[in-house]
């Protein structure tokens, strides 16, 4: 069971920061996942929410503040909001990149981003179903998670559809049965968001491939197999 660093170790460095992936590379983790919106001036930046509000020393909607006023704001502990090209520098060649789509327009900024570094190990990821359509559209080979709270037919459909390889949904959805039952459309599950050990084991013994957790210092030394 691959263990992906949500947020980057985000349990124990501001979330979606570049001191929270690098502590998921020195780690060992198999993975990151990180948040993209789009800057007014269109950069890809790193980010959770659709506001820098609640992460941030600042205030306002991410689509419309330019990258220089984003750049200028304190992420927690001095950390700054960084592009997604900053997080790609540290990652590129050490551990695969999941890439969480949060607003559909910014899916054509990331493919051009992830052009750019032939040593990235990456795959995209969205609620936003149309964002996963186009990637698909763009590219026949883009690994692609379709993200969604359970396992419904409607979700099923569309793994089906644009060739996910993935359904990544909430933890607490995922039966032993589902993820028979999405094997046989040619789809295994992945789960956020975990941070409690006897329920990531159970999960990993039901079959679960992949797990976002807060917590990867504790869950990698658990579940190192990748
Ligand atoms: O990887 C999926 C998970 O990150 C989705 O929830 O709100 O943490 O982006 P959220
Ligand atoms: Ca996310």
């Amino acid at each position: 069971m691959a263990i992906y660093a949500h947020r980057g170790a985000s349990i124990e460095f501001p979330e979606n920061t570049l001191a929270a992936f690098q502590r998921a590379v020195d780690l060992g983790t198999a993975g990151v996942e990180l948040d993209v919106h789009l800057s007014r001036d269109g950069v890809p930046v790193v980010i959770h929410d659709e506001s820098v509000d609640r992460t941030t020393n600042g205030s306002g909607k991410i689509a419309d503040l330019t990258l220089a006023e984003i750049q200028v704001l304190d992420a927690g502990r001095g950390e700054k909001v960084p592009t997604l090209a900053e997080v790609f520098d540290i990652v590129a060649g050490k551990l695969k990149v999941d890439i969480e789509v949060k607003a559909a327009p910014a899916a054509a900024a990331v493919l051009l981003e992830v052009a750019r570094y032939p040593t990235l190990d990456w795959l995209i990821s969205s609620f936003y179903w149309d964002a996963l359509r186009y990637v698909r559209e763009q590219s026949a080979t883009a690994e692609l998670w379709v993200l969604w709270p359970s396992a419904t037919d409607e979700a099923i459909a569309v793994g089906r559809e644009i060739g996910a390889t993935v359904l990544n949904l909430e933890y607490s959805t995922v039966t032993e049965e589902q993820v028979k039952r999405v094997a046989a459309d040619g789809l295994r599950i992945g789960v956020w968001t975990v941070n409690d050990l006897t329920e990531a084991k159970w999960l990993r013994d039901i079959g679960v491939v992949a797990i976002c957790t807060d917590d990867p210092a504790r869950l990698n030394e658990v579940f190192a197999d990748r």
